[in-house]
């Protein structure tokens, strides 16, 4: 009898569950548009990780230009496919809410961050960039500009006679050392120890974000941090981060409760630990130097290897074009002598410049895809395309900067483009920092990035700096940049690219 009652028992669960699973797929929106893989029937990992570029180019063409989205295997979360949608869904992408799209559910199920003990993006550390430091450019420029003497001097050796040196090699020091005095003040930019801990986050990040996403189920990710040496690592590198900001931490919370007794005093700090400091105090929450130190790994994160790239990018595009390294050098000591010093203005009237960098980013950003976002329910865009809950969706950022319907001569690299449309038309638009929904490097709408105006600055100061200080050029025999090299959905300057400094 009994044992009846457990089989009878047993089959209805069973039932149960079956049905509930199929009356969930019923549920689930079909993702109803092409699927893209690769047609000689290679659809491994590592065909993925290295010719990403091409199926998106392929889609780009056959999809994307009919107004029609496709997906694809996604390599960054194999559980569903991505979805490349065309342009004409940016609006809608663009406006929609967080909790419905979402990038930092993006970065999370990418990276997946939070198993690992990585930062993400918060609310916080977005009003900050977006207020706080857009608020004290104008006061970093003359900081940024003796970081980039200090450093340079450092990277780049005497060279009386052309010097070869590694473009990467020299741009990633030099860059996180000035974004470190931009965004963190004046203690830690010249702090090797830091560098040290920032450079060890960073790897073991690197890593453990793709050892935990590439070998745990999802569910058991949690556990990683028990046995994985690079999560073990992450935590090891935060512990020593939160030890070097600590006294800085103090010394600013000293500064807010002296300003809060005294309405007269000026804050004696003006960067991200402080707004850090001041934001948690202001919600009366206790300030802790494990919530700072995540949130300034974040700020790294998002600052360092981005602009590195770009400008090993822009690099490569200059030492190509000598009449460009000569007008460049004509517009600064013109607008030099006219200013008499360099401040966000006079950096402004560097036109010439500033579309050669745009131009550059339109031609070769690194960067496939952004509009980067998860769907976190089903989601449903106004002509009834309907992504399922889950699914992961992007841009085609640099193919747009590509397509020849949306640029003139999209192929050429013309280094003047965007100062013409700047003299010819609106000057107040098409600067290295606009957003334009015909490339997207930036993204578009309210999550675009907050950072773009400081690294218009940062980029200006490298480069005025290298072109009047040195003369550039490749080998002998070498005429244009080197090839890039595909990564998933990039395709990364070349990071072994060597260029010639001769002091001028
Ligand atoms: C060349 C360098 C950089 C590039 C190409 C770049 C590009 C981007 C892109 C494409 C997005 C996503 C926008 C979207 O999907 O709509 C983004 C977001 C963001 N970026 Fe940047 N970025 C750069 C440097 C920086 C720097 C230096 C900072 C900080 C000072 C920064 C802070 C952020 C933040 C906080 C977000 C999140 C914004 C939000 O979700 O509202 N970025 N960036
Ligand atoms: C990419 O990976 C595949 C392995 O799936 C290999 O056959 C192919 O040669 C690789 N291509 C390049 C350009 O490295
Ligand atoms: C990140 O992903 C994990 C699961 O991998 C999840 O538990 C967590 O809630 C996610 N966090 C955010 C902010 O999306
Ligand atoms: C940041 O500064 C730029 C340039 O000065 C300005 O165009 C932009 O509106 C500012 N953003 C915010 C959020 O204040
Ligand atoms: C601020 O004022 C309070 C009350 O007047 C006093 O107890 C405290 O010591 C003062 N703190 C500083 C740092 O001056």
């Amino acid at each position: 009898m009994s044992v009846l009652l457990v089989q009878t028992s047993a089959i209805a669960l069973v039932a149960w569950l079956l049905i509930r699973y199929v009356a969930k797929l019923a549920r689930k929106p079909k993702l109803d548009m092409a699927y893209l893989d690769f047609e000689d029937g290679d659809n491994s990992l590592q065909r993925y990780l290295n010719s990403t570029c091409d199926l998106l180019e392929r889609g780009y063409e056959q999809y994307l230009k009919k107004g029609l989205p496709f997906a694809m295997f996604n390599y960054m979360d194999v559980s569903t496919p991505i979805v490349t949608l065309p342009v004409k869904y940016l609006g809608e992408v663009r406006s929609a809410s967080a909790s419905k799209l979402s990038f930092t559910s993006f970065l999370n199920k990418s990276t997946v961050a939070e198993d690992i003990g990585a930062p993400l993006v918060t609310d916080r550390v977005i009003h900050m960039v977006r207020q706080d430091l857009n608020k004290t450019l104008n006061e970093l420029i003359e900081p940024i500009q003796q970081a980039c003497d200090q450093v340079l001097q450092a990277v780049i050796p005497p060279c009386p006679d052309w010097t070869p040196v590694n473009g990467h090699m020299l741009l990633w020091p030099l860059i996180s050392r000035i974004m470190t005095r931009a965004l963190l003040g004046p203690e830690l930019w010249s702090n090797d120890e830091w560098h040290a801990v920032v450079m060890s986050y960073f790897q073991a990040g690197h890593a453990a974000s793709q050892r935990v996403r590439d070998t745990y189920r999802p569910w058991l990710r949690w556990t990683a941090k028990y046995f994985e040496k690079e999560v073990k690592a992450i935590y090891a590198a935060r512990r020593k981060g939160e030890d070097i900001l600590q006294p800085l931490i103090d010394a600013r919370i000293a500064d807010a409760v002296n300003r809060a007794n005294n309405s007269q005093q000026k804050p004696g700090f003006n960067d991200a630990i402080q707004w850090l400091v001041d934001s948690y105090m202001a919600e009366k929450k206790p300030v802790k130097a494990a919530e700072i130190m995540q949130d300034v790994a974040f700020l790294l994160a998002a600052s360092l290897q981005s602009t590195t790239l770009n400008s090993l990018s822009m690099l490569l595009d200059l030492v190509e074009r000598p009449e460009s390294v000569a007008e460049i050098r004509d517009e600064i000591s013109q607008v030099y002598a006219q200013y008499g010093s360099w401040t966000r203005q006079s950096l402004g009237a560097l036109r010439v410049l500033d579309s050669f960098l745009k131009e550059s980013q339109r031609l070769n950003t690194f960067q496939f895809n952004t509009m980067q976002r998860r769907a976190l329910e089903d989601y449903t865009f106004k002509d009834g395309l309907r992504i399922p809950a889950g699914t992961s969706i992007v841009m085609p950022s640099r193919l747009l900067g590509r397509d020849p319907d949306l640029h003139t001569d999209a192929a050429e690299f013309d280094a003047k483009r965007w100062k013409r449309m700047r003299d010819q038309g609106d000057a107040t638009k098409f600067h290295f920092a606009s957003l334009e929904d015909n490339m997207l490097p930036w993204g578009s709408g309210p999550h675009a990035c907050p950072g773009r105006f400081l690294v218009q600055e940062v980029i200006k100061i490298i480069f005025m700096r290298l072109v009047t200080k040195y003369d550039i050029k490749f080998s002998d025999g070498i005429e244009s940049r080197p090839p890039d090299f595909p990564q998933h959905a990039g395709s990364n300057p070349n990071v072994m690219a060597m260029v010639l400094f001769k002091e001028r």
